[in-house]
């Protein structure tokens, strides 16, 4: 288990104050001008030897993606940072305890970030329905603003940097980082065809990267503890402390900073009071938030929560939001409703995804019932492949994927009631 003093939050469930005085005392904002003094490079440098990556579901290495910023712009051209804070995957709860609790360390995360990209400003995007979290946001930077952290000069160490709290409108769809920028530009929030990346056209036409706010917020920690120290936690690719989300069938939901790599019924165990009814009533767990493809108890007996042991498991460590389903769930209906989700939230962009996503949802819905052929949940599976991988965001993947695990895990159960349902009625049926 992760002792206390290796985590980076250590007010995630609000204990103490958030506010700047308290954030002080426990760590925060000490020693920033020094840690700037060391350079752009070495910030960079440090963030890549740590091995983090992105924690906002597709796991691109920090350091990397900082690099491909421009180092030299033509005078007087802006860059940015932009503050992923949509936090909008079913499942997924940890950025909301940032920026409740731990605010600080995401100010203080987005300058030493924004610094070492040599980026102007930073816009955080607040997911819209999280209204207090805004507040409390927007009454950070304000103290941050009063302290001279951040703004011209920001900590002493002569760089100006500005922060802006922007809210959203309560899309999924404006997490995509490209909708994100659209959506900040006044625009539709609709994803921007790629390339150009944002690190050369990205808001307002400038250099631009966007992050996570989990991502953002370990930051300071890792600079301040240094890169060996993060990489001392999870396994090589698979590195630091990581804040999981367990929802569901288990005794004590919660949001938890562990190591990666944990085994997941530990993690279940030991931090969300196990399976209701035990582990052997455990059916089937969504590691990832919903996008990724469910795994069954006997998978979920090993894996470990990493990005490579979930790849090699076809499934993905997504936003580490572990929804955990129990021998009760009805899990046809538990996917169906996932698809209903994309469906809802398609952009309507690209044929594939606009269509696509409504006609999977029909299915599924005709798949709770048994009401279908067998035939269909290889045709199902057929057009889930023509949408994944063929769309202009991620979307049209995350909503083929839950549908593949279903089909690749629980076929028989689809059979079952197809068959129980021909049996009732007497008839083939499908529309
Ligand atoms: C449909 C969709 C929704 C997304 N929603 C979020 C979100 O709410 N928060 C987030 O950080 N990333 C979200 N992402 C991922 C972002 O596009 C982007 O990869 C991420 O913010 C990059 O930050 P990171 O490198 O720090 O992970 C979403 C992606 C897609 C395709
Ligand atoms: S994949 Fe879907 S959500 Fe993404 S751009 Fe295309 S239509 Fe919009």
């Amino acid at each position: 288990m992760l002792q206390d003093k290796d985590r980076i939050f250590t007010n995630l469930y609000g204990y103490e104050d958030w506010g700047v005085d308290a954030a002080m005392k426990r760590g925060d904002w000490d020693g920033t001008r020094e840690i700037m003094a060391k350079g752009q490079d070495w910030i960079i440098e440090e963030v890549k030897e740590s091995g983090l990556r992105g924690r906002g579901g597709a796991g691109f290495p920090t350091g990397l993606k900082w690099s491909f910023m421009p180092k030299e712009r033509p005078a007087g051209q802006p860059a940015y940072l932009v503050v992923n804070a949509d936090e909008s995957e079913p499942g997924t709860c940890k950025d909301r305890e940032i920026l409740r609790h731990e605010p600080h360390k995401l100010i203080e995360g987005a300058l030493l970030a924004g610094f070492a990209m040599r980026a102007t400003a930073a816009y955080i995007y607040v997911r819209g329905e999280f209204y207090r979290e805004a507040e409390r946001l927007e009454a950070t930077v304000a103290e941050a603003y009063e302290k001279g952290l951040i703004g011209r000069n920001a900590s002493g160490s002569g760089y100006d940097f500005d922060i802006h709290v922007h809210r959203g409108a309560g899309a999924y769809i404006c997490g995509e980082e490209t909708a994100m920028l659209q959506s900040l530009e006044g625009k539709k929030g609709q994803p921007r065809l790629k390339p150009p990346f944002p690190a050369m056209v990205g808001l307002y036409g400038a250099p631009t990267t966007v992050n996570n706010v989990e991502s953002i917020s370990v930051v300071p920690t890792i600079l301040r503890r240094g890169a060996g120290w993060f990489s001392s936690f999870g396994r090589p690719n698979n590195t630091g402390t990581k804040l999981f989300c367990i929802s569901g069938h288990v005794n004590k939901p919660c949001t938890v900073e562990e190591s990666m790599s944990i085994q997941l019924r530990d993690l279940i165990e030991r931090h969300a009071g196990g399976v209701r009814g035990g582990w052997d009533n455990l059916l089937a767990v969504i590691p990832g938030g919903s996008s990724v493809p469910l795994i069954p108890k006997s998978v979920c007996d090993e894996v470990l929560m990493d990005y490579d042991a979930l790849r090699e498991a076809q499934s993905g460590l997504g936003t580490a939001a572990v929804i955990v389903m129990d021998k009760s769930t009805d899990i046809v209906r538990a996917i169906a409703r996932l698809s209903y989700f994309y469906k809802h939230e398609s952009c309507g962009q690209c044929t594939p995804c606009r269509e696509g996503t409504g006609w999977m949802w029909r299915v599924m819905e005709r798949l709770v019932e048994g009401r279908a052929r067998r035939e269909e949940i290889d045709l199902l599976l057929e057009v889930t492949k023509q949408v994944e991988g063929h769309t202009i965001c991620a979307l049209g993947d995350a909503a083929a994927w839950p549908i593949q695990g279903l089909i690749r895990h629980f076929r028989d159960e689809i059979e079952r009631r197809i068959d129980d349902y021909q049996r009732r009625t007497g008839a083939i049926a499908a529309e």
